[in-house]
């Protein structure tokens, strides 16, 4: 494993693997491979291509288009895909599904053909403890039953679906890792820890959907980095493993660490309409992870602070996505409404 194609690196979590893994590993090639969505962004990666140039390349592709995607394979003799390309956002899944399901099922149906086809070593797939659907007591483990509620967290677990079928079908050489909540650089600011932290420091009302009572496991970004490169070189083929920190925060608890951390008054805190079928609390057993010698290093309310001092210090990375018309419409059409009520 030394010729990575990382789909989705322009993305959050992808553009912050790419940089973790050539700054630990000095004989590994990366191809990043990505269609740049409104999500994914050249600039996640200019320090990448400056530091990096000879053992770096970015091709511009979508994972749907199998043309494309072997090219790719076979220009750059690609031994491994870890596939980080997705549509993320719950909210936007549920104003436009489609895309959604071409994605994150099809392509994740074209890169297990090529792996297929290219006799690759490893294929990943970055997958999400969303599949596991609400969890209202207890935690979640890798065998539970998939219950997934949204169109997102259904077309991710059609995904996850479709590479465990590669592996019972035709031994391909698949791991699946399912983390919680990532936060940390470079989160586009529709998700909801970097659009409070960016609110806050404009002081912009903060939309906390109903009650404000839900819990997530909010992970700092490269602690799931890690994860993922343990599973890569320790996992076992054909498993699956979760990652997060194994504890939670409700969102008014996360709410006023970002205010605290910002320094602005909970005054901002706005109760708006809620998500429909918003799902209540996700919480992951990790102990599978652990036991392969991987642990988090930071908590969830140290991620919060931690992310939060990023959007403070680095203005020049969102200040243009959230003065741009793409945005400014998206916040129109998901808060307008709902904070005038
Ligand atoms: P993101 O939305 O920031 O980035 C997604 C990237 O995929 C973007 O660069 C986008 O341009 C690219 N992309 C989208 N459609 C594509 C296509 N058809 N072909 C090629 N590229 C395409 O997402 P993220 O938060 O970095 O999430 C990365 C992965 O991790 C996703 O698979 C997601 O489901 C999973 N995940 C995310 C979280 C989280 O909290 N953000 C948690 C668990 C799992
Ligand atoms: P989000 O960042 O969209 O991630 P996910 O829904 O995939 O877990 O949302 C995290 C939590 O924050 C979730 O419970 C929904 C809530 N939330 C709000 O209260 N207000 C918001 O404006 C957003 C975007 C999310």
């Amino acid at each position: 494993m030394h010729r990575l194609m990382i789909t989705g690196g322009a993305g959050f979590i992808g553009s912050n693997f790419v940089r973790y893994v050539l700054e630990k590993y000095s004989d590994y090639f990366v191809v990043v491979y990505d269609k740049l969505t409104y999500a994914g962004r050249m600039e996640n990666l200019q320090d990448v291509e400056d530091d990096f140039s000879s053992r770096y390349a970015f091709v511009k592709g979508d994972i749907c288009d199998a043309l494309t995607v072997e090219a790719t394979v076979q220009k750059y003799e690609i031994d491994t895909i870890i596939n980080f390309a997705a549509e993320t956002h719950v909210d936007r899944s549920l104003m436009e599904p489609g895309s959604f399901i071409q994605t994150d099922v099809y392509g994740t149906f074209v890169l297990l053909e090529a792996t297929k086809k290219f006799h690759l070593e490893r294929y990943h797939q970055i997958s999400t403890d969303e599949v596991y659907g609400q969890v209202l007591a207890g935690r979640s483990t890798e065998s539970d039953i998939l219950d997934p509620r949204s169109p997102y967290s259904a077309s991710k677990t059609g995904g996850d679906l479709m590479v465990l079928a590669y592996y019972a079908s035709w031994g391909l050489p698949v791991t699946i890792t399912r983390g919680s909540n990532n936060i940390g650089p470079y989160q586009y600011p529709e998700k909801v820890v970097p659009l409070f932290a960016t609110n806050a420091i404009d002081d912009q009302p903060l939309p906390v959907y109903g009650d404000g009572k839900q819990m997530r496991d909010y992970q700092y970004v490269l602690d799931h980095c890690e994860g993922i490169d343990v599973v890569l070189h320790k996992g076992e083929l054909g498993e699956i493993y979760n990652v997060g920190t194994g504890e939670e925060l409700t969102n008014l608890e996360m709410t006023q660490i970002v205010l605290a951390t910002v320094g602005k008054p909970e005054s901002l805190i706005k109760h708006v309409e809620d998500r429909p079928g918003h799902d209540r609390r996700y919480a992951l057993d990790v102990s599978k992870l652990r036991g392969l010698g991987w642990e988090p290093h930071h908590t969830c309310a140290q991620a919060v602070e931690k992310t939060t001092r990023w959007y403070m210090e680095n203005e020049w990375w969102w200040r243009p996505i959230k003065n741009g018309d793409l945005y400014k419409s998206y916040y129109a059409q998901q808060y307008e409404k709902r904070l005038r009520a």
